[in-house]
């Protein structure tokens, strides 16, 4: 590793699974002796402030996982529910310990969030944080920001109706927006952050993709497209010279006993490493110290 090159960690759906996220942070860093210098995150991140307001399917897996409440309970405004050590030591820690993860984290919305809280904490604002701690960033559809020199573009949602309406002005939703990707496609990004597959880059996504991004990677071309959503692995793919990247949910799997105590998902967690447009490679985790973390140990390291 040298100093010219950035690492930045990418991670699929967390649906509330962030003191996860940092844990997997922390430990990358410990194990690979270098900061991360930014963290994506691809949607369904379980933005739901308040608990009494899950939509319906979050409220069903709620019920065997509690940690599906983890943006209430840890990061909400003005205050979280409850207060957790490690996550305090993670961000607020000494910033020259590897223990630390200093960088924030960039995400766009999925189709599982709450939409009418999140429009209230960001104002409207294309980037704003939205978290008690600081440090979670959305970026909304359609805009981009800097990550650590590399550019970030963000189209949110889950894939768009097949009749999508052209004439809805809105950016913001549970589908992919025809005026967002308009809007985007006006800028150039390095990374392009979506929730879902563009269609027809393989698995499921042939028949349950977004047109609108396909249209938009085949146009745009970044360097990389990452995504989450999908519950099936959809195998790594291009589109021209787009590498397109499925990342799976930041969970255990399930034990035979219906908890959440086993080996985390395999696919989980990214690092891309860039130096320039024309140097970098996305590797998915799987080293040692991610195999040996469990539901059942987690906390531990
Ligand atoms: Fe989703």
């Amino acid at each position: 590793m040298t100093t010219t090159d950035k690492y930045i960690a990418v991670f699929g759906d967390t649906h509330g699974h962030l003191r996860l996220m940092f844990q997997l942070c922390r430990l990358w860093q410990i194990n690979n002796g270098v900061h991360l210098d930014g963290i994506l995150q691809a949607g369904d991140l379980g933005f739901f402030p308040d608990v009494t307001k899950l939509d319906k399917a979050t409220k069903r897996f709620a019920r065997s996982d509690p940690e599906e409440f983890g943006f209430a309970n840890y990061f909400r405004l003005p205050q979280p529910v409850r207060t957790d050590e490690l996550l305090d030591r993670t961000l607020n820690g000494d910033p020259s310990s590897l223990e630390t993860v200093r960088c924030n984290v960039v995400w766009c919305h999925g189709n599982h969030e709450d939409f009418a809280a999140l429009e209230e904490v960001t104002c409207g604002s294309a980037f704003s944080p939205v978290d008690a701690f600081d440090r979670l960033y959305f970026l909304r559809s359609g805009e981009t920001t800097d990550v650590a020199g590399v550019m970030i573009g963000a189209i949110g949602g889950a894939p768009e109706a097949y009749d999508v309406d052209r004439n809805d002005r809105s950016v913001f939703g549970r589908n992919v927006s025809y005026r967002a990707v308009q809007r985007l496609r006006r800028k150039s990004c390095d990374i392009l952050l979506t929730h879902c597959a563009p269609r027809g880059i393989g698995g499921e996504s042939d028949r349950f993709g977004s047109n609108l991004l396909r249209e938009t990677v085949q146009e745009m071309q970044p360097v990389f497209q990452l995504y989450g959503h999908h519950s099936r692995p959809i195998p790594q793919s291009t589109i021209g010279r787009t590498q397109c990247v499925w990342l799976n949910d930041t969970n255990f799997s399930k034990t035979r006993d219906a908890t959440y105590n086993g080996p985390l998902e395999s696919g989980c967690m990214a690092i891309i490493r860039w130096r320039s447009e024309d140097d970098n490679e996305l590797t998915v985790i799987n080293d040692e110290w991610f195999r040996q973390t469990t539901g059942a140990t987690w906390r531990h390291y």
